[in-house]
């Protein structure tokens, strides 16, 4: 999947195709992702000043590629063109817009040398994007951290959905994958690259950015824990129950994917990219003991 054939490596001028998801406006733990090979990111909710100095703390740690994400519904129309504006002037490489029309900032960043990227959670969604022009797509799940829309949609059908509605442009699973089982699933569904929100907070690096009972709830967390919050972008988020039995209190919530329930440990970014992406013989075995299971497998007279 590393290799300068890969569309999203190419497009985003990255060795690795692991995006981080826009899980904090700190810019350290983007700085690790992007210096690992992969695409960092800020979380763009901050003031448009403040945005700009995450931005230029950024590259000050770091000269690799780096995306600012800008949720589009959150914050009136003004604040998130103030918030593209600085992005313009400070010569952001990757813009990734979510949660809201990609009509309202493609054209604009593009124009300006920015690539720009959208999250969509169904087809119809997928096609828009592709009309206004992004560069590529990011498909978020029901099962993952983000923002997934009100159709519940799962990876196994949304990741060839839009592949086969949207073939020419680029395509990144989001979320659900916390080891290389999932990579190699989401790969053989037609992504070219991941987007990880879950297993990179429940990092070494990640304990800088969040607080501690986030960690806590991933490390607790079964295949029960989260549900979906309320509201148009939906994130899905840690129960209350659970919150309770885990921290004592349920007012403490932590936006999570179902994938929590497959994270037991807090490794360095540096392992997380090594558990998806490194040893690439093994990396090619486990995908031929999947193929040779499958070969057992009598297709039927
Ligand atoms: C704590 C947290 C905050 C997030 N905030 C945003 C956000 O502001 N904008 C956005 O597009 N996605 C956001 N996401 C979604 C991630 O970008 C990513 O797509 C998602 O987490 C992937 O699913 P996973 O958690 O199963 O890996 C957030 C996710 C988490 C866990």
């Amino acid at each position: 999947m590393a290799s300068s054939s890969n569309r999203v490596c190419a497009l985003f001028g990255i060795r690795t195709p692991l995006l981080m998801g826009a899980i904090t406006p700190k810019p350290e733990l983007g700085v690790v992702v992007s210096n690992a090979g992969g695409l960092g990111c800020i979380e763009g909710i901050s003031s448009p000043e403040k945005l700009r100095g995450q931005i230029r703390a950024f590259r000050e740690l770091s000269d690799a590629p780096f995306s600012v994400n800008f949720p589009l519904a959150f914050g009136n129309r003004d604040l998130v063109m103030e918030r593209a504006r600085v992005a313009v002037e400070e010569r952001v490489p990757v813009v990734i817009t979510s949660a809201g029309s990609p009509k309202l900032l493609t054209g604009m960043l593009q124009e300006h040398g920015i690539t720009v990227a959208h999250v969509v959670a169904g087809v119809a969604h997928a096609r828009k994007a592709a009309e206004a022009g992004v560069d590529a797509l990011i498909a978020e799940p029901t099962e993952s951290g983000g923002y997934r829309g009100a159709n519940e949609i799962s990876m196994m059908v949304l990741i060839p959905a839009v592949a086969r509605a949207v073939p020419d442009v680029p395509l990144v699973a989001a979320g659900s994958v916390a080891d290389r089982a999932g990579l190699v699933a989401v790969t053989a569904l037609g992504a070219e690259g991941v987007q990880l929100g879950t297993r990179l907070v429940a990092t070494v690096e990640g304990r800088d950015a969040f607080p501690k009972h986030a960690f806590e709830l991933i490390l607790a967390a079964d295949d029960t824990s989260t549900m979906s919050a309320d509201g148009p972008t939906r994130p899905r988020v840690s129960k209350p129950e659970f919150a309770e039995a885990v921290l004592g209190t349920s007012r403490k919530r932590m936006q999570m994917g179902q994938v929590a329930a497959l994270i037991d440990s807090i490794p360095s970014v540096q392992q997380v990219f090594d558990e998806l992406f490194g040893a690439g013989p093994e990396y090619a075995q486990s995908v031929a003991d999947g193929l040779s299971k499958l070969a057992e497998a009598p297709a039927g007279e």
